[in-house]
């Protein structure tokens, strides 16, 4: 019997992807090549007014599939927007699933297919240590993830964000049978988006290369009974991580600047479906950790673009806001890779730069691209003071499944000069 243990080895997991112009039209055959005839449609309500949507449900509609939609998703998600999903899924007694919009929306739908088919109370599936992080049971139905955005890269993962209500904090749930059994990612569904979504979503889509590309090695992971999900950086997250660096230091202020530039809009979307195949193995670390209280603590801040009903911090600013302090941070770990990722990214001064500097070459090459993407600096431009700096940290700290994948060790001490270093 082999006594080979997966420290060794790594996987490679991802769903079915069609990628293109048009894709989104293939969804009705999609749909019934994997058996299913009667789908919840999950989106929200500004998607549900594109023509998207309309597109969506022709093409299930000419497949012979009948769809129920849910357009309630929750921008940003909570416990409590996850359990009404859940419940429109439950009463459905759907035998699939399709997400049309963003992470919000693919994540809602991951959550409602899990509650629906394996009812139990919410917290659970939730990650530990905030929930019990119980594994699924079983296989979840057919679940095709359509993204409307050019950002997070949730079709590809099996990971579902949301906010804790009752504890200001975010987190989520993590299991591949989350994830989709198929993308169809359809570039020409981002051709609408206005700028600041663009620039927040291209953001997302950086730091989960970026972070992907730097995690701890696979091999250097601690032991632990099973392979865990997010594996570290290993050859396959590494090809789609690099990728996707080049393509959004090439394209993502093209994209920002000018809608009708299809062509860096186009790029952003394979940038993306890279990253998202890439940080489903190698997963994030501190910057996505710090976002979690970064965004759960919000206070007044509200942006162009997104729901203004409620204070919203966007996932993609509220990553990378305190990105160039978190990367300053974990330099140390890997220098070689922060190197080569500001080169990436356009930041030529780090071709000449020593290991020493990595931090500061890579702070340099991000905060150009935010400059110029016109999204906010820093924690202090969304609200943020240096006595936020306690609550910050405390709801960081708890996200133990992405620091623990950080390439040096992260304690309390080190968050607080992380978030204090962020604040300006
Ligand atoms: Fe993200």
């Amino acid at each position: 019997m082999s006594c080979a243990h997966w420290l060794a080895t790594f996987a490679i997991d991802a769903p079915r992807i069609v990628f293109g112009h048009g894709a989104l039209d293939e969804l009705g055959d999609s749909v019934r090549g994997l058996g299913c005839t009667r789908v919840a449609l999950f989106t929200d309500a500004s998607v549900a007014k594109l023509e998207l949507v309309v597109r969506a449900r022709k093409s299930l509609e000419g497949a012979g599939v009948d769809a129920a939609v849910y357009d309630a998703v929750h921008v940003e998600p909570t416990d409590a927007s996850f359990l009404d999903a859940a419940r429109f899924a439950t009463e459905g007694r759907f035998d699939g699933y399709v997400s049309v919009g963003g992470g919000s929306v693919i994540d809602t739908c991951k959550a409602a297919a899990l509650f629906a088919t394996y009812p139990a109370p919410f917290l659970d599936y939730v990650n530990a240590p905030v929930g019990e992080g119980r594994a699924p049971p079983g296989a979840l139905p057919p679940h095709v993830a359509c993204p409307t955005t050019c950002g997070t890269g949730s079709e590809t993962t099996g990971i579902a964000v949301c906010d804790i209500l009752a504890l200001k904090a975010k987190t989520g749930i993590a299991s591949a049978r989350l994830r989709p059994s198929l993308a169809l990612v359809d570039p020409t569904s981002t051709y609408t988006l206005p700028p600041e979504v663009v620039a927040a979503s291209g953001f997302d889509v950086l730091c989960h290369a970026l972070e992907s590309f730097t995690a701890k090695p696979f091999n250097r992971r601690e032991r632990t009974p099973v392979r865990p999900m997010s594996q570290g950086a290993n050859p396959w997250s590494d090809m789609g991580s690099t990728k996707a660096l080049s393509l959004v230091g090439q394209h993502l202020i093209r994209a920002v600047n000018d809608p009708s530039d299809h062509e860096a809009r186009d790029a952003l979307a394979w940038a993306a479906t890279l990253a998202g195949i890439a940080f489903g193995n190698a997963g994030v670390h501190v910057p996505h950790a710090m976002a979690y209280a970064v965004a759960g603590l919000v206070k007044t801040f509200r942006m162009n673009g997104y729901p203004q009903d409620e204070p919203l911090i966007p996932h993609g600013i509220s990553v990378v806001a305190s990105a160039p302090s978190a990367f300053a941070f974990t330099a140390s770990g890997c220098p070689e890779r922060h190197l080569a990722a500001a080169v990436m990214i356009g930041g030529d001064d780090a071709r000449s730069a020593s290991p020493k500097d990595a931090g500061d070459a890579l702070c340099r090459a991000l905060g150009a691209l935010m400059r110029e993407a016109r999204v906010p600096p820093h924690l202090g431009a969304i609200g943020y003071t240096m006595s936020d700096v306690t609550a910050l940290t405390k709801g960081t700290i708890v996200q133990k499944r992405l620091l623990s994948n950080a390439p040096r060790d992260v304690g309390e001490e080190d968050l607080a000069n992380i978030f204090a270093r962020a604040m300006s």
